[in-house]
């Protein structure tokens, strides 16, 4: 009998060891559903539901990702329901999934769309299938973008600068943010929570792997990834931050949370983030110099160093790009602040570097502001290359520094001397800064 019984609960270690391991996941489960650490509850009834991206390589098929990037959304649950913005259409399912641990998908009453760009609502055509009755609330210019690129069969509400709708306990305000970045772009605060939803203002590049609050993350890299996701996305816009900025101040409303749709989710201290964008989009440019060339076989790059060498004998601080080794971003990132950019190319089929020629497009593209410019470069036989990208930045408005500095080919000790003027005329203009 004994035997029978113990038999009957004879269990082997390995066994026991792994019923154990069983049951203590089911009751970690059981215990955290619907709790906010399994739900990411960013406020009483405020989810975070958004996505980690580890795959696209480029965003907007251009700015490198090497840490991935999060497309946010967030999830009101309140007498009436609302989704604050989409994510990108590959990610449609894991969002659907994320909005089912807390509500049922077709009963949500209102998508709130900040902004129009596909990363925010790729997967719009996926929830607009499900939830039937929801409407749709975004600017009025929003709506012929959201037909131009969906046109998904829900009602919609264009909503005015500062309106309002009720959801019951909530409130939510609707701010509008033009050009932030792009013509009907808004945000989107919670008054009784004090939680702006501010879409890509506020943004930065890297997923977050389960730590959505700046508390959990390394403050450091994002402080490094919102710069360059500022730079990269938002340059040409730069005075619509300061201009978003000092609205949300005027209104004199108190911000709890900065929740935007990418990076974390700032809880611990939301103004650490508004007062960098404040910082990095200021008209006033830092006291260093970017030099930023290309080279084939070296003779432009040994401008480059010479002109670097100088410079910092000088004290000057010098950020230095070839532009075929660094990523854009980055070189966009350290010359859109600098007093003064040179430029250095060879010539290459009688035109500039053509990456060269790619990145001063850029800085035509991203409305550099202008500012004094040094140029050198190099040729092999007619020259051509300095040559056109003087006349393409003399028609930006930029003032280039003389002497410009062209090298028939291999730079001579000389020539190499001369260009210590080029190096006094940059630091005559830092010094009148
Ligand atoms: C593919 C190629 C195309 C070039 N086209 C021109 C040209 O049209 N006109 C010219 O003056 N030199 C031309 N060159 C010569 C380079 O501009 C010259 O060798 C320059 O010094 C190279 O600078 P780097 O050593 O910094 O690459 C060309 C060189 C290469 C490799
Ligand atoms: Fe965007
Ligand atoms: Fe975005």
């Amino acid at each position: 009998m004994n035997k029978e019984r113990s038999r009957g609960i004879s269990v082997s270690p390995l066994l026991f060891e792994a019923l154990i391991m069983r049951f203590s996941w089911t009751d970690i489960r059981l215990q955290t559903a619907g709790c906010s650490d399994m739900h990411r509850e960013i406020a009483g009834g405020v989810y975070f539901v958004g996505v980690d991206d580890h795959r696209t390589q480029l965003f907007e098929n251009l700015w490198a990702l090497p840490h991935g990037v999060s497309y946010n959304s967030y999830l009101i649950v309140d007498d009436k329901i609302a989704l604050v913005d989409a994510v990108k259409e590959s990610w449609a399912d894991e969002w659907l999934e994320n909005i089912r641990e807390i509500v049922d998908p077709s009963r949500i009453d209102y998508i709130i769309l900040n902004h129009m760009e596909l990363d925010h609502t790729g997967a719009l055509p996926h929830i607009a299938r499900i939830a039937r009755n929801a409407t749709l609330i975004y600017t009025p210019r929003a709506s012929p973008m959201q037909k131009a690129f969906f046109d998904v069969s829900l009602k919609e509400k264009t909503v005015k600068d500062l309106d309002e709708i009720s959801l019951g306990n909530k409130t939510l305000k609707f701010v509008h943010a033009q050009f932030l970045h792009w013509p009907e772009t808004m945000m989107t605060y919670v008054v009784e929570d004090q939680v702006l939803f501010s879409c890509d203002a506020f943004g930065s590049y890297g997923a977050l792997n389960g730590k959505i609050f700046d508390d959990e993350s390394d403050m450091q890299k994002i402080e490094k990834e919102s710069k360059r996701y500022l730079s990269s996305i938002i340059t040409s816009y730069l005075m619509f931050v300061r201009r978003g900025v000092e609205k949300v101040r005027k209104l004199g409303i108190a911000i709890k949370i900065v929740a935007p749709s990418h990076g974390p989710v700032y809880r611990n201290d939301p103004m650490w983030i508004i007062s960098r964008y404040y910082e990095w989009s200021s008209p006033q440019f830092e006291k260093h110099v970017a030099i930023v060339y290309g080279t084939m076989y070296g003779y432009t790059h040994s401008l480059a160093v010479t002109l670097k060498d100088e410079l910092v004998a000088k004290g000057i601080e010098v950020r230095m790009h070839d532009v075929s080794q660094s990523e854009m971003s980055n070189i966009v990132t350290d010359t859109i602040r600098a007093s003064v950019i040179a430029l250095g190319t060879p010539t290459y089929d009688a035109y500039p570097f053509p990456r060269m020629q790619a990145f001063v497009n850029e800085m035509e593209g991203k409305r550099f502001p202008r500012r004094p410019l040094a140029l050198f470069g190099t040729f092999g036989w007619g020259g051509g290359g300095i040559e056109k990208l003087q006349k393409q930045l003399a028609n930006m408005g930029f003032e280039i520094l003389e002497p410009v500095t062209r090298v028939h080919a291999r730079p001579s000790q000389q020539q190499k001397h001369d260009l210590v003027r080029l190096t006094d005329a940059i630091a005559r203009k830092i010094s009148q800064d």
